[in-house]
């Protein structure tokens, strides 16, 4: 069987080792070899970044760059390409650090003739191959799990939703009026109930996100006065812990487009994280500043518990809560920051978090003006 030709592309800042890969491979015939050579590194770059070779050949000694610099620019083991170290001596611990960022082999110069260059040519295709497929497996595996997650949460909302009404129904009289026993058993049953509410609407609003469903309604709003009217609505929890909200705004209107249901969402979070890490009788400030690169910033500020710098990496992955204090007293999933950056990933913003164990941390929200 005669095989279509394979493009592969020699980053190397030295012709002979172009011209000795050129003889090897003239004498591989199937399938054909056409080599594109390429001596700087920067180059390199912009020509892999397309992705319109078969199997890359990259040296490790480049001048200034090392081979294994320039692939740390790809990810590589997400790349359906094949991607060759070539250095001058035998370095184990070069050949290690080449297989943990995701080359697929590794070659000696000088070392190997046209056997061993076609071999390892067409079982690192090979395996790329293989690794790829396995990949989308995964992807399509991870898929159905989302769609099941999506499913069988919106399936749970509806119950829960209506044993709400019916407890709401009873707390109001409706069915006669209740001892204070009974008064308070079904509170409590309420506001269970709308723990589980929550858990099931972050649950599914993960799993949209997930499967790329959550759709942006974006329009065009003064967000200094948007701001005000949602810190106004979240104030009723902040008032039971005696804790003081102080908004600050410029005059003038600073204009965005947002989606304003779930952009109100993320930052409620924001600020239901604010009240819930803080104690009794502490400030949150919440101010919205633009500044002259485009971008508005968003600061929610408390005075609480804090998050120690190691633990800054876990706050944005799923379930993921830290102790600390008021952790184990304040119920939560560990799943609201992770929507949150997701849906102002999606607004083109970006969240930053800076803190102080004990004195309190400040959430910065990132986002274009229009
Ligand atoms: N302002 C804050 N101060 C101190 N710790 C915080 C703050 N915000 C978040 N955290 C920490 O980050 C963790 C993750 O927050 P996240 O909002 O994702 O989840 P949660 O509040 O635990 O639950 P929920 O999913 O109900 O929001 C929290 O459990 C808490 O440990
Ligand atoms: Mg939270």
């Amino acid at each position: 069987m005669i095989h279509k030709p394979l493009s592969l592309l020699l980053v190397d800042d030295d012709e002979d080792d172009y011209l000795i890969l050129k003889g090897l491979l003239a004498k591989i015939t199937n399938p054909k070899i056409k080599l594109d050579w390429i001596a700087d590194p920067n180059q390199a770059l912009s020509v892999i970044g397309q992705g319109t070779h078969d199997i890359y050949l990259i040296d490790y000694r480049l001048g200034p760059m090392s081979g294994l610099d320039l692939l740390a620019n790809f990810d590589l083991p997400v790349r359906e390409q094949p991607f060759i170290i070539l250095t001058g001596a035998g370095d184990s611990r070069l050949e290690e650090r080449a297989m943990l960022i995701g080359a697929a082999d590794y070659l000696v110069k000088g070392s190997f003739g046209v056997d061993l260059l076609s071999r390892v040519l067409r079982y690192s295709l090979q395996r790329k191959r293989m690794e790829i497929q396995r990949l989308q497996h995964l992807q399509e595996i991870n898929k159905s799990k989302d769609e099941f997650i999506s499913l069988a949460s919106h399936q749970l909302r509806t119950p829960a939703t209506a044993v709400k009404q019916y407890i709401g129904m009873l707390l109001e009289g409706y069915a006669g009026p209740l001892a204070e026993q009974q008064q308070s058993y079904l509170q409590s049953a309420y506001s269970s109930n709308e723990r589980q509410l929550k858990i099931v609407d972050d649950i599914l609003r993960v799993a949209q996100i997930d499967l790329k469903k959550l759709r942006m309604r974006p329009e065009s709003c003064d967000i200094t006065v948007w701001l005000r009217e949602l810190t106004e609505d979240i104030e009723s929890i902040m008032v039971d812990r005696k804790q003081k909200l102080v908004y600050t705004a410029p005059k003038l209107p600073i204009v965005a487009n947002i989606d304003k249901l779930y952009l109100g969402m993320a930052l409620t979070n924001l600020l239901d994280n604010a009240s819930k890490y803080s104690n009794h009788e502490t400030a949150i400030t919440v101010s919205i500043e633009s500044d002259t690169n485009g971008l508005l910033q968003i600061s929610i500020q408390d005075q609480g518990v804090g998050i120690a710098a190691d633990d800054f990496d876990k706050l944005f992955v799923k379930f993921s809560r830290i102790p600390n204090p008021v952790s184990v007293l304040v119920g939560g999933t560990g799943l609201g920051l992770y929507w949150s950056n997701e849906i102002i990933h999606l607004h083109q913003g970006k969240i930053e978090v800076s803190s102080e164990l004990n004195a309190g941390t400040t959430f910065t929200v990132s986002l274009p003006q229009s």
